[in-house]
């Protein structure tokens, strides 16, 4: 398996792996995909990262800009998508690692994502006192910094993701 970068190429394929995954997946606002693609054309995407197996991607993972109260330079994952048919076989878990070594390299503050503590508690996300996301339960939001910081206050999101509001 290979995690790269996206290229062009890959645009449409992207859109079905993602619509493919949370068609099954227990929480989806079923805007996804397009989530995905308006972070795209405003430039918004600061990673996009595919898992690729024998030439196909079977796997994605998107990343954006978000600010925490008042701290900058934090990075929001999501959403995360890996096909039906091909998950429970570390797919997931290798892009998730991949983008974290890309933005610790990048010099981000931090990594925040809406999601289960069950799955992302193991790459070292949890929730923090005063961290939160409107119209969400506190317990869902998370983040893991890189630094000695205590993340707390508002996570800010791009418009791309106002599309189920
Ligand atoms: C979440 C998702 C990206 C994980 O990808 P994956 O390749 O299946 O994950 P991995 O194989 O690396 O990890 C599997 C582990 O994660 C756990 N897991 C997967 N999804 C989970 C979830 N939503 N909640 C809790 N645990 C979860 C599995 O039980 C498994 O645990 P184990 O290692 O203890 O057996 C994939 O299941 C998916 O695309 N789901 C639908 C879309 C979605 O819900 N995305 C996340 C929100 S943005």
């Amino acid at each position: 398996m290979l995690i790269r970068k996206e290229t062009p190429d890959d645009i449409d394929r992207i859109g079905f792996v993602i619509e493919a995954a949370f068609k099954t997946a227990r929480v989806s606002s079923g805007t996804e995909a397009q989530i995905v693609e308006r972070l795209r054309a405003a430039d918004a995407l600061m990673l996009s990262l595919v898992a690729e197996q024998d030439g196909t991607i079977v796997g994605h993972l998107a990343v954006s800009a978000t600010v925490i109260g008042d701290e900058e330079n934090w990075a929001l994952i999501g959403p995360v998508a890996v096909l039906p048919e091909v998950q429970l076989q570390g797919i997931g878990s290798a892009l998730m690692n991949e983008a974290l070594q890309q933005l610790r390299t990048a010099g981000m503050a931090g990594v925040a994502l809406v999601g289960n503590p069950a799955y992302y508690g193991r790459f070292g996300f949890r929730a923090w006192p005063g961290l939160n996301f409107p119209g969400v339960p506190d317990e869902v939001v998370l983040a893991l910094p890189f630094a000695d910081s205590m993340p707390s206050g508002e996570l800010s999101h791009h418009e791309a993701f106002g599309l189920d509001a």
